[in-house]
């Protein structure tokens, strides 16, 4: 537990800590009570100085509260707006802190009390002005933070393909894996091309049993910086109408491909005391999902697995991320069976997973995916989600397979 609450407070400022502390208690504990329990009569809020009473104060609450609930997710999260919200929030109290005591108490008295009260909230505001760079520290180019080569699976089309690209964008030298050699040597042209990075080209099948190894040894010269776990295939259809032998096939790729190409290469990474892992699981591994069982067990299973490793490797300097992406459009529906149905850009799973890499355990792409896989783990009980998941998977998969 006291390994959590520092890895929460860690790398930031003290009186940083001690804003998202208080926005925290403000979120959970103050916030809520005042808009649900206090009486509407007694209630008050201030906004630039302002104050306002009864149901206007009950109405202004919320913003109130969203502003604090962002700023506990914008601080822990260090996200990059967040610098700027601080600064701009805390400004608008130190303003509020001014021409409040003006306003009520008028004369010398008025003006000399309001000094007093706004000179902290300016101190603060230029604090965070001051501090804005720490919310860009996580954007570090992936260079700087894990240098070297990344070996990404699965690049020969969809999600994979788009991590190479973004990688190389960086200026991180490649190496692909996938079946297809000739999609890769395409892709590996590309980025020699545009971004002027070496590439080595690896067709391998990572569902075979010797795989992995056959993997690990074709990048074991290389100064291997990331490592991206995301190949990957889905099967869509009732159990007992999906061969064993497909079955089979999707449980050695997405589970026991990442734990042996893992196994096998976190020794290198931790010798460099750098570096990043990535396994690319699904939002489906957060509940039970029929008609697409197996896969979303893999999934649960991959979560679980880079979960772990974070909270192992972080103080070895290996950054863990499980990308967790919803419905994307890539080849992965055609390949698993499904129905064709809307998706995010891989463009924006991408920018996600390596916005998350190194601030979070794992990250779920699109808000509405979020909303869906939180909303549903949580409220609802389990058998409850597998029934709704029934009937949303019914309608991704085809009548035969149903
Ligand atoms: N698209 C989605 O809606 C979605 C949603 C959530 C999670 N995901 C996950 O995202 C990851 C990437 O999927 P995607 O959407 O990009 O699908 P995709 O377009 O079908 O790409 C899958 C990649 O995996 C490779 N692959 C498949 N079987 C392989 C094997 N046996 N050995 C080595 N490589 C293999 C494929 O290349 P070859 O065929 O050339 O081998 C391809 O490069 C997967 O782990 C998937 O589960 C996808």
């Amino acid at each position: 537990m006291s390994d959590w609450w520092r890895e929460i407070f860690r790398d930031r400022p003290w009186w940083m800590n001690g804003v998202m502390a208080f926005s925290a208690w403000m979120t959970f504990v103050y916030m809520p009570w005042d808009i649900f329990i206090k009486p509407t009569a007694l209630d008050q809020e201030v906004w630039f100085g302002i104050v306002f009473t009864g149901a206007w104060a009950k109405i202004l609450a919320f913003p109130h509260w969203f502003v604090y609930g962002a700023a506990v997710y914008g601080f822990r999260r260090r996200r990059p707006w967040m610098g700027l919200a601080a600064t701009l929030y805390v400004g608008q109290v130190a303003i509020g802190m001014f021409i409040w005591p003006i306003l009520h108490y008028g004369s010398l008295m008025g003006w000399l009390l309001a000094f007093i009260a706004a000179t902290p909230f300016i101190g603060l505001t230029l604090a965070f002005w001051n501090a804005r760079d720490h919310f860009s520290e996580g954007r570090r180019s992936l260079q700087e933070r894990y240098g070297g080569w990344a070996l990404v699976t699965g690049a020969s089309a969809g999600i994979g393909e788009e991590f190479a690209r973004a990688l190389a964008r960086e200026g991180i030298h490649c190496a692909l894996l996938a079946r297809r050699a000739e999609k890769l040597e395409a892709l590996a042209e590309e980025l020699e091309t545009l971004h002027g990075v070496e590439t080595r080209v690896i067709a391998c099948d990572l569902a075979e049993a010797d795989g992995p190894e056959q993997a690990a040894a074709a990048v074991a010269d290389l100064d291997l910086g990331l490592l991206i776990n995301n190949a990957g295939v889905g099967g869509a259809g009732r159990f007992d109408k999906l061969g064993i032998h497909r079955l089979r096939q999707m449980v050695n790729l997405n589970c026991l491909a990442p734990v042996a190409l893992t196994h096998a290469l976190l020794p290198g990474l931790m010798a460099r005391g750098r570096g990043a892992i990535v396994i690319t699981g699904s939002v489906a591994g957060r509940q039970p999902l029929p008609l697409h069982g197996v896969y979303g067990a893999t999934k649960a299973f991959d979560l679980m697995l880079g979960e772990s490793l974070y909270v192992e490797l972080r103080d070895q300097g290996i950054d863990v991320l499980v990308l967790e992406p919803g419905s994307t459009v890539t080849e992965f529906q055609e390949v698993a069976g499904e129905i064709q149905h809307h998706g995010q850009s891989v463009v924006e799973v991408v920018e996600t997973a390596l916005g998350a890499l190194g601030q979070q355990p794992s990250v779920i792409s699109g808000w509405m995916n979020w909303l869906r896989a939180n909303a549903a783990s949580r409220i609802g009980s389990r058998p409850m989600v597998a029934y709704v998941a029934r009937e949303v998977m019914e309608v991704q998969t085809p009548a035969d397979m149903r």
